[in-house]
């Protein structure tokens, strides 16, 4: 079974939010589709089970889907997306730009081309995840396109060529590109558009490790570039994104 053939299903990409006893917090997802149209639209989200914005949505059953547009904020996704608002209040940083009548929140700043709110009408156990199908009510259609999945996947393994040939360059904290050239201080990284603050030099042992001789050199999430040198059963997550191991691809 070759499960990179999944990768070809086309998804948009997605800050969840949601709200419980006047908590709200947030995560990125992808899994994210339409079911019903009409007057009560309904769409399914798969959220992990052990992702803080599961366990808030199950008990309030209220759901907001902000979708991302074409510009790719890495800083954001990496924000909402390899992060559990179990640590962090993850609002704090990104306060909302509005509430729906439940208080659930979402965005409509640039970065966003639409937002929809609802209440979840049916949850559905579905092994390490959850579906929820949730009865849209509130939304609104903002400017631009949305972001695909797949071209944030092919920008992210983009600069993988480039850190393996890596010496002496400056390497962004966030998305992992690295600069060769000057970077004067209104410097934008081209990936994500950050500044030369968040820029440390590449340092030797950034470098990729090399498998030791008849070893697996360990395999590497293809979302958030966590390197796992372990077992990854059936059910296995990365503990930095909570991806399965699907997502997953060999290091080198
Ligand atoms: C690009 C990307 C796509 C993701 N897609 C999903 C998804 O579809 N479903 C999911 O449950 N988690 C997904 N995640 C992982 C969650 O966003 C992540 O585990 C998050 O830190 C959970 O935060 P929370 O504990 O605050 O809810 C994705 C992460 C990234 C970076």
């Amino acid at each position: 079974m070759d499960t990179k053939a999944l990768r070809q299903l086309s998804y948009g990409l997605y800050v969840v939010t949601t709200v419980c006893d006047g908590k709200m917090n947030g995560q990125i997802a992808d899994a994210v589709m339409q079911i019903t149209g009409g007057e009560r639209p309904t769409v399914a989200v798969s959220l992990n089970n052990n992702n803080y914005t599961r366990e808030l949505a199950a008990k309030s059953r209220l759901l907001g889907i902000s979708v991302l547009a074409d510009g790719m904020d890495r800083e954001l996704i990496a924000h909402f997306g390899m992060q559990s608002g179990r640590d962090i209040d993850k609002f704090a940083a990104y306060p909302p730009d509005g509430v729906d009548e439940q208080g659930v929140p979402y965005f409509t700043d640039e970065r966003f081309c639409a937002w929809m709110t609802g209440r979840v009408i049916e949850e559905m156990p579905m092994g390490t995840h959850t579906i929820f199908v949730v009865e849209i009510t509130e939304g609104e259609t903002l400017c631009g396109k949305p972001l695909i999945y797949a071209d944030y996947l092919a920008a992210k393994r983009a600069p993988e060529p480039a850190k393996k040939a890596a010496k002496g360059g400056m390497r962004c904290t966030v998305c992992g590109h690295i600069e060769y050239g000057e970077m004067g201080p209104d410097y934008k990284c081209p990936l994500c558009g950050m500044g030369p603050e968040v820029f440390e030099p590449v340092a030797a042992e950034a470098e990729p490790v090399a498998a030791p001789a008849g070893q697996t050199g360990g395999m590497r999430c293809t979302l958030c570039g966590y390197v796992e040198q372990g077992e990854m059963g059936p059910d296995y997550q990365c503990p930095v994104c909570g991806m399965g191991r699907e997502v997953f691809e060999p290091v080198g």
